[in-house]
């Protein structure tokens, strides 16, 4: 079984999207293996997005992952990563496929809802970025 990691974002969570994202998942066949909600500092939120460091969006992306409360969950399950990045959506939700999570609920190329890893070795980091082993289920 493959894992990795899920965050609904802070403007996810100040929609009220919590249940709606939950349900996405597991509708799809997607477990929940371990989830918290959790408020990021700016330097967390910095960490967690250094591969973007250099970007010109990055003090922007921080600013915001860094404004209030996110969920962060560990999904487990087949083909997990490509089938929760399927179910999120482009990045841009002006290019999301219809029904995505980004696509029905996202206002913004930055304000996007939720996060997903993109392949084994960066849910590894982010898994372990958030959660401890004794964490999991
Ligand atoms: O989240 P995803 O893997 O789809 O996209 P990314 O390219 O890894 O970018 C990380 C996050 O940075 C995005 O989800 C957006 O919140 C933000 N971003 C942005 O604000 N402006 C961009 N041009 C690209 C990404
Ligand atoms: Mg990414």
């Amino acid at each position: 079984m493959e894992k990795t990691l899920s965050i609904i974002k802070p403007d996810g969570v100040k929609k009220g999207l919590i249940g709606e994202v939950i349900k996405r998942f597991e509708t799809n066949g997607i477990k929940i293996a371990a989830m918290k909600l959790i408020e990021m500092t700016k330097e967390k939120a910095k960490g967690f997005y250094t591969v973007h460091s250099k970007r010109p969006f990055f003090e922007s992306l921080t600013d915001f992952m860094s404004s209030g409360p996110c969920v962060v969950m560990i999904l487990e399950g087949e083909n997990v990563i490509e089938k929760n990045r399927k179910l999120m959506g482009a990045t841009n939700y002006k290019e999301a496929e219809q029904g995505t999570i980004r696509y029905d609920f996202a206002t913004d190329i930055e304000k996007n809802v939720v996060h997903g890893s993109d392949a084994p070795d960066t849910a590894a980091f982010e898994m372990g970025y958030f959660f401890a082993d004794i964490d999991l289920l």
